[in-house]
C-alpha cells in the first residue's frame, strides 16, 4: 500500500510534525511505507490561475510540484499535516493544494476521477493550533475537505488539536499522540 504525507508545517521538529511522526509510526506497523513531502523545503510556486491546465488537466508549471501530482496519482492513502495559520492551513500546504487545480481540471471538466487502486484511497488530515477557538479547524477542514474529494480520495479521518502553542507542546498533550498512532493504524488497516 502506497502512503504519502504532506507536512505543511515549517517548524522542524514542531507539534504538527511530531504528531505526523506518531501517525507514520502506526503506518510502519503494518509495513507500509511512506513517502513524506516536507513542503517547506520544497520549490513549489503558487498557483498563477493561467489556464494551462483547462484543456489538458497537466499542470504547465516546471517545478518540484511534479515529484507530488505523480505521488498523488498513484498513492492509496494520503496525509495532509499542518499547523493552523490565521485560521486556516498554513502557506505551504495551501500553496501545494492550490497547485492540485490540474486534478480539478481533470476530474470536472476532462470528467477523469484518479483510478482507485485496489484498497481504494482515503486520506488523514492532522491539524494543530495553537488558540482555543474553533472558527481554525472549521476553515481548515473545509479547505482539507476540497482538495482530498478534488484529488478523488472520498473519505477522510480529522484529528485536529488546540491549545498546542510552544514547540514540543504536543508532547504534554495526554491523548494527542496515542489518537494520531491509531489513527495511523487505522489508515491502512483493509
Ligand atoms: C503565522 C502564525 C499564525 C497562527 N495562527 C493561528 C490561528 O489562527 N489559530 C490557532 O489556533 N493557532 C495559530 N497559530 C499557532 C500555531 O498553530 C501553533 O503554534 C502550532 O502549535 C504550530 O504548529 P507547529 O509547531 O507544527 O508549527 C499561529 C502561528 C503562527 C506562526
Amino acid at each position: 500500500m502506497k502512503v504519502v504525507a504532506f507536512l505543511g508545517s515549517p517548524r522542524k521538529g514542531g507539534n504538527t510534525e511530531l504528531l505526523l511522526s506518531e501517525a507514520i509510526k502506526g503506518i510502519e506497523l503494518s509495513g507500509s511505507a511512506v513517502e513524506i513531502f516536507n513542503l517547506n523545503l520544497m520549490k513549489i510556486s503558487p498557483c498563477q490561475d493561467c489556464g494551462g491546465c483547462d484543456e489538458t488537466g497537466k499542470c504547465i508549471v516546471e517545478d518540484e510540484m511534479s515529484q507530488i501530482y505523480n505521488a498523488i496519482r498513484t498513492a492509496d492513502r494520503i496525509i495532509l499535516a499542518s499547523p493552523i495559520f490565521f485560521f486556516g492551513l498554513s502557506a505551504q500546504a495551501k500553496m501545494m493544494i492550490d497547485r492540485c487545480q490540474a486534478f480539478w481540471c481533470e476530474k470536472y471538466l476532462l470528467k477523469k476521477s484518479i483510478p482507485e487502486g485496489r484498497y481504494g484511497r482515503k486520506g488523514l488530515l492532522l491539524l494543530v493550533g495553537g488558540m482555543e477557538k474553533e472558527v481554525g479547524i472549521k476553515c481548515s477542514e473545509a479547505t482539507a475537505k476540497s482538495f482530498f474529494r478534488t484529488i478523488s480520495v472520498p473519505e477522510h479521518k480529522t484529528l485536529s488539536f488546540l491549545s498546542i502553542d510552544a514547540k514540543g507542546a504536543i508532547l504534554k498533550h495526554s491523548t494527542a499522540l496515542k489518537e494520531a498512532y491509531e489513527a495511523g493504524k487505522e489508515l491502512v488497516n483493509i
